[in-house]
């Protein structure tokens, strides 16, 4: 089983938390194939709230959030006890580092250019390396209607085609650090590659292990 795991930047608030999540990664790539994309987080949107007031344009913006995500990846790395020890910057790069033999050995990475968020990383990753899943650990519990935290009648899908992703995604917003659980180019890639995609909450990180063995309570996306 190969799998590409898109962490959310919840995991990244402390050291205890990344520890957690770092023990629970290193178990689960003894039986699978991984490769883990990190997020931003809170302090992604700090600095880029901090840069927009600076008069930054939605670009710039961007790449302060990938400096975050790549800042997160290394504290990641630094608590995995099997990862390449830098994340890596494009897709090629993991391709060309990860061959036979180094199944076990985690690659991590972070952002890789402005236009979207690391979920679409994550989704063109797991295209890229003919994953057989992709994992969006995130801080809701699946896809919703509407944003849960602010509408309270939101209402969560348990399955999706990846058409009806896309719809629903469409009708988000993709400024620099804006808040969408799937944002819409990650939608695309996956419907264009029809790759198998779940999205579960990460409040508990053993959920990632059962997640990839097939057991969950997010929301799935395939035909
Ligand atoms: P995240 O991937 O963390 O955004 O990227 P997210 O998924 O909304 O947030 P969390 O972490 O799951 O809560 C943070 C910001 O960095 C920029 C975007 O501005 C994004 O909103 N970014 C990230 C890019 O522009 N390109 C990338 O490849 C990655």
């Amino acid at each position: 089983m190969k799998a590409v795991i898109s962490l959310g930047g919840i995991f990244f608030s402390d050291a205890e938390t990344i520890k957690n999540v770092a023990a629970m990664l290193d178990e689960l790539a003894k039986s699978c194939n991984l490769y883990v994309v990190t997020g931003g987080g809170e302090r992604a949107r700090e600095y880029i709230s901090i840069a927009r007031e600076l008069g930054a344009n939605e670009a710039l913006c961007d790449y302060m959030g990938i400096a975050l995500t790549r800042i997160n990846a290394k504290l990641l790395i630094s608590a995995l006890t099997n990862a390449y020890p830098e994340p890596f910057l494009d897709y090629k790069e993991v391709a060309v580092a990860k061959t036979k033999g180094d199944e076990e050995r985690i690659a991590v990475m972070g952002g890789v250019s402005p236009g979207y968020t690391t979920d679409a990383v994550a989704a063109i990753l797991a295209e890229f390396v003919n994953a057989d899943l992709l994992l969006d650990v995130t801080s809701v519990d699946g896809v919703y209607d509407a944003d849960p935290r602010i509408d309270p009648s939101a209402k969560k899908y348990d399955k999706l085609t990846p058409k009806e992703l896309v719809a629903l995604t469409m009708k988000g917003d993709l400024k620099a650090g804006s808040r969408i659980v799937i944002d819409p180019v990650a939608a695309k890639i996956i419907e264009r590659s029809g790759m198998k995609t779940i999205v579960i909450n990460g409040s508990d990180p053993r959920g990632i292990i059962d997640a990839v063995h097939g057991k969950h309570q997010g929301t799935e996306i395939s035909e």
